[in-house]
């Protein structure tokens, strides 16, 4: 698969197999993600990697249940109460495996980095049939200073992105998207 074809196909993907993501292969996808642009050549990344499917499901609860105590402190999450409150709703989506990239704040770029990094391991895992997701209500937990300490993150990190991910189940079409706006073209 060449990387135009990658681009056109990737979608946010939800429903995986049971097939595990094997170690080489995740090691491949993380090694290509790491290829992005890098500000001042600073390589501000960190991984942890989740396959323990009970502490993934463990992790969804927790995350569901700390959003719902406390709805105001998550304003942008507040347009999806019933899924959080529905017992179905998984945050990782089932999925077997996450992954979780940290940035090195000691890098004024470490979010660009980090969030390019994680379009790389989407579009590269595209090749391989694996599906994934980007994770936004894992903000709720994964920057706690005890989830870090306990998954051995360094200090000074900080989470950027968590990707949901498994070889995929159910295929979504292509994306359209809103025509691009030109605020200006050679003005
Ligand atoms: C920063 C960010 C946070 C996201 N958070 C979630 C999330 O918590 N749960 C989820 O199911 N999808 C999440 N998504 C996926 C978006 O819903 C998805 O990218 C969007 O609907 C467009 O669909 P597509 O990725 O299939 O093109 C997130 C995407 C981004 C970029």
């Amino acid at each position: 698969m060449n990387v135009l074809e990658a681009i056109e196909k990737r979608r946010s993907i939800r429903s995986y197999t049971q097939q595990p993501v094997e170690k080489e292969t995740l090691e491949n996808l993380v090694r290509l993600a790491v290829k992005a642009p890098t500000g001042s050549g600073m390589e501000p990344w960190g991984f942890v990697v989740l396959q323990n499917a009970e502490e993934i499901n463990r992790l969804s609860d927790q995350i569901k249940r700390r959003v719902l105590d406390d709805l105001d402190a998550y304003p942008q999450f507040s347009q999806y109460e019933s899924w959080l409150r529905s017992g179905r709703y998984h945050i990782f989506n089932n999925a077997g495996t996450v992954l979780i990239i940290y940035g090195d704040e000691r890098s004024p770029w470490h979010v660009y980095d980090c969030s390019l990094a994680a379009g790389n391991f989407m579009l590269a895992a595209e090749n391989e049939g694996i599906g994934c997701c980007w994770i936004g209500f894992a903000e709720a937990l994964f920057d706690d200073p005890e989830f870090k300490a306990a998954h051995g993150v360094p200090e000074g990190f900080r989470l950027v992105s968590t990707l949901s991910l498994g070889y995929t189940k159910v295929a979504v079409p292509p994306c359209s998207r809103k025509e691009p706006i030109f605020f200006s073209w050679n003005k």
